[in-house]
């Protein structure tokens, strides 16, 4: 037989209704296609076609009890297939609609995509044909029977369970002028009770024998029948059937009952006397295999007892069917029926089933930290079969980061409540809780635990916000400079770091970092070249995207003594300087200066004389360089000095420098303040002004005069000139060019003497002067020369 296939398809629902319903005869060996649910459900149409190859199927558990799983989902492609070989009478009640419901999860990768219920139908095969209890019946009408008289016959019984399978018609095969019919009344379980109905009275005499046949034909396609052969005896037989007291029967059980108390007692009357009046009682041939082996019916006394084999806790109904038949020839009998309610008051803790819908190993599934605040994760299906509020379950999952979800009762989902961080929490065990609501409330737990797997979430950083490092001058290259150090928790490529240098082009960076984010020297460095460096270290994991921090880096060119002072004045050596020493004047001579280019300590100066110092004429700040007199002097300590000068440094070694000055010394007993304070006024031009225009007064007055003084004026002047030169330019024997530094009186003017470009004045003052005194002169001459 193929199996047949229906489509429905039915308004998907959020999780639960109907998404598909299958139909498959029964009696097909294990392993027999079902349905292509992915095609069939249309699941897969939203998605592209490169992500339909990702999607999983599979099957929830089964919510059957006492049978092994019925069908099989293939994971990869969605079809169904039976598990075993389905038995539409072992697996459901006649008359009924037969089918199972199968979850099926649907899900790409981590991501659940839906629920589908399929519903298979398991269509009964018409593989039972109606059947007698026996091939021949033999009946009996009398002679006085009136039109209408109707004798019972046995029904046929199909075993087929679906409805048209099982649905049997009646016919009667006669001679034309037999005067039989066939009435068909339909019982309380549904079979029909059949009777020969009398269409005219008999005579013995004319025929007292007929064979008739009676045709049962089931529904099916094709049909199934069989045949009665009745034989008809004409004779004086009479007969009433067993009558019950009530048709229906309704008792409910509960679980304390004790199994040799009837759970009821049936009872049916038989007008008839004697044997035709005795009646036993037995289940109807409607009556489930099930509920006959777990009930036992007394034949005589009709009372129904539990039988020993009875458990709670699996259906809340039953239905037998009691047939009381009494013993006349031929027996007649009544059926009832009766329904026993099963109220279970047992109380069993609720079962727990969690489906994962991503990737799982036992008890634990696995999910990516960036999955979405929402995303479905398992799938929790409790089951719970006490009766009332025994039954009745109430979940609970306590937990920050998940939560439970209802899908409709004792249905759930476990979702995603708030984000995940696998560098905070990689691992997270979850107990769902569900209680029963009876007295006492009895509760299951299922625990299960969620691994986080990594996602390169996290920017690498740096230990410090910036690293300083000190190096010193003159090592090697591949010195190492330091460690910097970054820190990235993702796990795999993305924990791993590479550091590089930042670097702007034009500049030459002489360093370079190791993988493990050590720094090194490219060549050796020189204090004195650059004392501190400033770049920036770039580190990024090799995660997808790769993430990426930057840090400032300084390193700081530690100083060496390495550099030597040296004299910048005196710039020669060996170097002369004249000194002219006046009385009460400054002891200050002049300043000596030398330059390290080292820093700190190491460019820290310290002046002393070496040498020519024996008399201890001169004194020297060691730190200033100031050199000055010890004391006033005298004529005695004119001369000429060596001097050897020495400067040092403060480093390790410490370095040094000399120089030689030659020093000549001449001693004034004159004081030239006098001179130099008149000289250093700054009205001098105006004087001067003033002295020409008195000049010019005088010259004028004197032209008369001036043929008859000019010998004497000529004499006069020569004699001042000549006694002023003496001490008036004391810069003059300067040997060096640079007469500025020579002459101190250029830096501080209090210093030493008149400096040379003064002279101009000064002459033009002793021409004054001559002209003055020429005047003077040639009044005195006009007075006392005779000329
Ligand atoms: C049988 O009993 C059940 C509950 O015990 C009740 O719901 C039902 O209506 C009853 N049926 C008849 C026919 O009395
Ligand atoms: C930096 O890393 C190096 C090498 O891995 C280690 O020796 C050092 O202790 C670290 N320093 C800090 C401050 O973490
Ligand atoms: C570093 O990361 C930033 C984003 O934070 C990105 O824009 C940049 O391109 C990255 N740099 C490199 C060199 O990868
Ligand atoms: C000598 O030099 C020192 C240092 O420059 C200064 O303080 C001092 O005033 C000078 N003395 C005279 C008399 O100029
Ligand atoms: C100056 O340095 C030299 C070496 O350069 C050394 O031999 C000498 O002793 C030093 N002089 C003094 C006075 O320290
Ligand atoms: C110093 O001055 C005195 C007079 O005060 C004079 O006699 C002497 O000759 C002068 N000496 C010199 C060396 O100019």
């Amino acid at each position: 037989m193929l199996i047949q296939i229906f489509l429905f398809l039915v308004v998907l629902n959020l999780c639960y209704s109907l998404d598909f319903t299958y139909y498959v005869e029964d009696g097909k060996s294990p392993g027999a296609f079902v349905g292509d649910i992915a095609y069939d459900t249309h699941v897969l149409d939203s998605l592209l076609p490169q992500d339909r190859k990702l999607v999983r199927f599979s099957q929830m558990r089964e919510e059957t009890i006492g049978t092994s799983q019925l069908f099989r989902v293939s994971r990869n492609t969605g079809k169904i297939y039976t598990a075993q070989a389905l038995d539409a009478e072992s697996i459901c009640v006649r008359n009924e609609e037969c089918f199972k419901i199968v979850d099926v999860a649907v899900r790409k990768r981590e991501t659940f995509i839906k629920i589908l219920e399929i519903k298979v139908i398991i269509q009964d095969a018409n593989d039972h044909q109606p059947e007698f209890p026996e091939k021949e019946v033999s009946i009996q009408f009398s002679e006085n029977d009136a039109k209408g008289t109707k004798v019972s016959i046995p029904n046929a019984i199909d075993g087929d369970v679906g409805i048209l399978n099982s649905q049997i018609t009646y016919q009667l095969e006669k001679n034309k002028y037999e005067p039989f019919a066939l009435s068909v009344s339909k019982s309380l379980d549904g079979t029909s009770k059949l009777s020969i109905t009398l269409e005219e009275r008999l005579d013995r005499e004319v025929k007292d024998s007929y064979i008739v046949q009676v045709i049962a034909k089931d529904g099916g396609s094709p049909p199934k029948q069989s045949v009665l052969d009745v034989h008809i005896a004409v004779t004086d037989v009479n007969d009433t059937p067993p009558v019950f007291s009530q048709n229906v029967y309704n008792v409910s059980v509960k679980n304390e009952h004790e199994k040799t108390f009837p759970i009821v007692i049936l009872s049916a009357t038989d007008a008839d006397l004697e044997q035709n009046g005795k009646v036993s009682y037995r289940f109807s041939s409607q009556t489930s295999n099930i509920a006959k082996s777990l009930f036992d019916l007394d034949e005589s006394t009709g009372e129904i007892f539990l039988g020993k084999d009875f458990t709670f806790g699996q259906k809340l109904i039953y239905k037998l069917y009691v047939e009381a038949t009494d013993e006349g020839n031929p027996p007649l009998s009544s059926t009832a029926k009766v329904v026993v309610y099963v109220i279970n008051q047992q109380n069993n803790p609720p079962v727990i089933d969690v489906n994962f819908v991503s990737a799982s190993t036992g008890n634990t599934a696995t999910i990516s930290e960036d999955i979405a605040v929402g995303s479905f994760i398992a799938y929790v299906k409790v089951s719970d079969h006490d009766f009332g509020l025994n039954g009745e379950v109430i979940c609970d999952l306590h937990h920050n980061k998940f939560q439970l979800q209802s899908l409709g009762t004792k249905k759930f989902k476990v979702i995603v409540k708030d984000t995940l961080d696998r560098e905070t929490r990689d691992h997270h065990d979850i107990t769902i809780i569900c209680k029963d609501k009876g007295t006492p409330s009895l509760q299951s737990e299922s625990k299960f635990s969620i691994k986080i797997m990594d996602v390169n979430d996290v920017r690498p950083q740096f230990t410090e916000r910036i690293f300083k490092f000190v190096v010193d001058e003159n090592q090697r290259s591949k010195f190492p400079v330091g460690f910097i150090n970054a820190t990235d928790p993702d796990l795999g490529l993305g924990g791993q770091l590479t550091y590089s240098l930042l670097t702007d082009q034009q500049d030459f960076l002489p360093f370079q970092i190791t993988d493990n984010g050590q720094i090194l020297t490219l060549v050796s460095l020189d204090h004195e070249f650059q004392d501190v460096y400033e770049f920036q270290v770039f580190v990024k994991d090799n995660g997808k995207p790769p993430l990426n921090s930057t840090v400032k880096i300084i390193v700081e060119v530690k100083d060496e003594n390495d550099n030597t002072p040296y004299f910048t004045f005196p710039s020669v050596n060996p170097y002369s300087l004249d000194v002219i020493y006046y009385p009460r004047h400054t002891k200050n001579i002049t300043v000596l200066k030398a330059f390290d280019r080292d820093s700190r300590e190491n460019a820290f100066l310290k002046y002393e004389i070496l040498k020519g110092n024996d008399k201890q004429l001169f004194t020297l700040n060691h730190y200033s360089g100031l050199l000055s007199f010890s004391r006033d002097l005298n004529q005695q300590d004119a001369g000429a000095y060596d001097l050897q000068f020495i400067v040092k440094d403060n480093g390790i070694p410490i370095l040094n420098a000399t120089t030689t000055v030659f020093l000549t010394l001449t001693v004034s007993n004159k004081t030239i303040e006098i001179l130099s304070t008149a000289l250093s006024q700054p009205e001098d031009k105006v004087n001067m002004f003033l002295l020409i225009v008195i000049v010019l007064v005088a010259v004028t007055v004197s032209v008369p005069v001036t043929a008859s003084v000019s010998i004497c004026f000529i004499r006069c002047k020569n004699r001042k000139n000549g006694s002023l030169s003496a001490g008036a330019n004391p810069c003059a024997k300067h040997i060096s060019e640079e007469r500025h530094l020579m002459c101190p009186s250029h830096l501080d003017s209090s210093w030493a003497d008149v400096p040379g470009d003064r002279t101009t004045e000064l002459d033009t003052l002793l021409i004054f002067l001559s002209i003055y005194l020429s005047i003077y002169l040639s009044i005195y001459l006009s007075n006392n020369c005779d000329i």
